[in-house]
């Protein structure tokens, strides 16, 4: 058995799509039965659509990938007349959690308050590693205050759970996620891409590594904010195999977000799953 309690649901097991690598889950569908996963984290959402960044929006090195998507996205009122009734209606045993994002703490709460009372969310996702327009430009989850007031104020527009996804790159990733639970969060995601770039290799010029560099630093990150926080993690970075999966849960997450290698492979998520339930 390996059902997960979390979020006030149960999820068949711990193996998720991570977010942004995914869509909405209808691309994958014609090669995967989404349905056999523990979860899908959807790409993230802000109020408006948004082309993203210009081409080449991913570049591979050896020791994973850069992208730099601009969280391109339909916008919310089309996420929640189209994608999430799809997946409701598609989905019976995984779970949805959608991923949200903006440049503005109004931007965040604009979305999870449209998206809050439709049928499939398991819990919202906060990009908390977004440049925040009214700090410079300086990530919400970078500071405590911005941190915390983003966090509060989508805490009141919602009755839905809360994670909150943190920058491997922190100085002090569990007081951020102690920042985070005080203000209103059930689970921290740990981690997000680690800012970099690759000489013109990207049409934003910097992007976000992702891939296998992330396993430890994001194992890592999730061990010290068990030890130190005690708050539920959603671990997340580098997981290719069964074995990486199962260091983020020995190191005490409750579920593990797969994005990178699922590019590469599709079936990767699936098959770790299966792993998991049977071995
Ligand atoms: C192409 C791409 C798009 C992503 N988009 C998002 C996003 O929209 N929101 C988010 O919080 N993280 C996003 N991420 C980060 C992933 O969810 C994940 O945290 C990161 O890639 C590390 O996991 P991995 O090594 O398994 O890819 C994206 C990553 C990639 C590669």
């Amino acid at each position: 058995m390996s059902t997960v309690a979390l979020f006030g649901t149960t999820f068949q097991n711990p193996i998720l799509l991570a977010a942004g690598t995914a869509g909405f889950g209808r691309e994958l569908d014609d090669v995967i039965d989404l349905d056999l996963l523990g979860g899908i984290v959807t790409k993230a959402v802000t109020p408006e659509p948004r082309q993203g960044h210009p081409a080449l929006r991913v570049a591979e090195f050896r020791g994973g990938m850069l992208n730099a998507v601009g969280l391109a996205n339909p916008g919310v009122t089309h996420v929640a007349e189209h994608e999430l009734p799809w997946l409701a209606q598609r989905l019976r045993r995984a779970r949805v959690i959608v991923n949200v994002a903006g440049a503005r703490v109004g931007d965040y709460v604009q979305v999870i308050e449209r998206l809050t009372p439709l049928e499939p969310i398991a819990a919202f996702e906060i990009n908390a590693s977004c440049p925040n327009t009214n700090a410079g430009g300086l990530e919400f989850g970078a500071e405590p205050r911005c941190l915390s007031e983003l966090v509060r104020a989508c805490r009141e527009v919602s009755t839905r759970p809360l994670t909150v996804k943190l920058s491997p790159v922190l100085p002090d990733i569990p007081a951020m996620a102690r920042v985070a639970r005080d203000a209103g969060a059930e689970a921290v995601s740990l981690v997000n891409t680690i800012p970099g770039s690759l000489d013109r290799r990207l049409g934003n010029g910097s992007g976000g590594l992702s891939g296998p560099a992330l396993l430890p630093i994001g194992v890592l990150a999730t061990r010290r904010v068990r030890e130190q926080v005690g708050m539920p993690v959603i671990g997340v970075g580098g997981v290719r195999t069964l074995s990486d999966a199962r260091e983020y849960l020995a190191a005490g997450a409750s579920l593990v977000a797969i994005g990178t290698a699922a590019l590469a492979d599709p079936r990767v998520p699936v098959r770790i799953a299966r792993e998991l339930m049977h071995g």
